[in-house]
């Protein structure tokens, strides 16, 4: 192309992907978001609009006085625009309307790009809230609270955002990083045990593709994981943070402009089972089952030695995942099951090559860009057997 006359310069833009860790982010005593928020780098930004999950709202009845608390104190810097509930979890992504109520929100109070659009909730509403903060106004700030473990740990410390479209997962959506991320580890306290796990699952899917010695950690920990032990269960969401967070920023590919998603092992099985089930699998259910199918492919195809497999299934069992579902066995008139078409839906996400990721050994990943359908049948067989 360089033959034709042309115009052409480098836009750079850096980017700062941070996430910082505290208890009580809303106690009058807690400077870190008014100092985020009123520092330098903020331009002075000053008009906040919040956006909490029902759930939290509801499990924490004094969040909203604090906030407000929160908000008077620091008056002189910030001002809160609105606190406004979201009913959380996935069926929040698969109704189109939440947006055009937060962009009417938006246009309301006059949000413009210089405040803050603030998500506070599962990864769920932090998806729906963070497309809408980076699609009014063609991009407004956004902060992310996490509140549940796959949250603080995976969904909400990363630069996707996204709705779901005809129920397929995330098809509608936007990379835009937000403006920082804060674990608060207080809004655990009120997540249900169900929730409090499926965070595990993510740590596991990326000690298995980066990091044999935080695999280990977990084997050694399940115990304390079981039990929901805070130091243990704080730990574990510190590293898998810091390896998601790691892996965004020195992968070379921070938006994804390539084929190859290792953070996604196991996920073109999850999204389709999410979408089987019609979401009465969670997302850390779905992705236990994929990450169970993805292994024992990669041993079945010879890549995985059989005792590595037997170490993951082994590590998802005590941990109380589910490695088999009846969503696997749906079928659509066809002799293959419906969650084979999680493939092509996967290929089609990524935008041509089908390219998915393997494991050669605990820690250690490769990709491939063909699956054999036959294998992956064998694979969900003996996960029935195994059930
Ligand atoms: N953007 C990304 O990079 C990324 C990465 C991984 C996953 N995700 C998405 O994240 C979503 C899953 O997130 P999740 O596992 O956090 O589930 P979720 O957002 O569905 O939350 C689970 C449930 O817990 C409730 N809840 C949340 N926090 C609570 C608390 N502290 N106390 C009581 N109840 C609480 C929610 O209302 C919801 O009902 C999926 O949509 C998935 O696709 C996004
Ligand atoms: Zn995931």
């Amino acid at each position: 192309m360089s033959q034709f006359p042309h115009i052409e310069y480098p836009i750079r833009i850096p980017y700062l992907l941070r996430v910082y860790f505290t208890e009580g982010a809303f106690d009058i005593g807690n400077p870190l978001f008014r100092d985020l928020a009123c520092s330098r780098e903020s331009g002075n930004r000053r008009k906040v609009l919040v956006y909490v999950d029902e759930a939290v709202n509801l499990a924490t009845p004094d969040l909203g006085a604090s906030v407000s608390r929160y908000f008077d104190h620091y008056g002189e810097e910030l001002r809160l625009m609105g606190f406004e509930t979201l009913k959380g979890g996935e069926a929040l992504k698969n109704d189109a309307s939440c947006l055009d109520r937060i962009y009417g929100d938006i246009e309301r109070l006059k949000i413009c790009r210089h405040s803050y659009v603030v998500g506070i909730g599962g990864g769920a509403l932090l998806d729906v809230v963070g497309f809408a903060a980076a699609t009014a106004h063609r991009g407004i700030r956004h902060f992310r609270f996490p509140t549940t473990t796959l949250g603080q740990a995976d969904a909400g410390v990363g630069v996707k955002n996204g709705v779901n479209f005809n129920r397929k997962k995330n098809f509608v959506g936007a990379f835009a990083p937000p403006f920082a991320v804060i674990n608060d580890f207080s809004f655990l306290d009120t997540l249900p045990d169900t929730h409090l796990r499926n965070g595990y699952i993510e740590a596991i899917k990326v000690a298995l593709i980066r990091d044999a010695s935080f695999f280990e950690w977990i084997e050694a920990n399940t115990d304390a994981l079981s039990n929901f032990e805070r130091d243990t269960l704080r730990e574990l969401i510190h590293r898998c943070a810091d390896h998601h967070v790691a892996h965004i920023a020195t992968s070379g590919d921070p938006f994804e402009m390539g084929s190859v998603r290792p953070l996604d092992f196991g996920h073109w099985a999850a999204h389709k089972l999410e979408q089987l089930s019609e979401f009465a699998l969670s997302h850390g259910e779905a992705v236990a089952i994929g990450i169970a199918i993805d292994t024992l492919y990669s041993e079945e195809m010879g890549h995985l030695d059989s005792e590595s497999s037997e170490r993951i299934l082994k590590l998802l069992k005590s941990l109380q995942f589910e490695v088999y579902s009846v969503h696997l066995e749906k079928r659509n008139g066809s002799r293959f099951p419906c969650v084979l078409e999680g493939l092509e839906e996967f290929r089609e996400h990524l935008g041509g090559l089908l390219t998915i990721t393997l494991l050669k050994r605990i820690g250690s990943r490769f990709e491939v860009h063909e699956m054999d359908t036959e294998v992956v049948l064998k694979a969900i067989d003996r996960l029935k057997e195994l059930n």
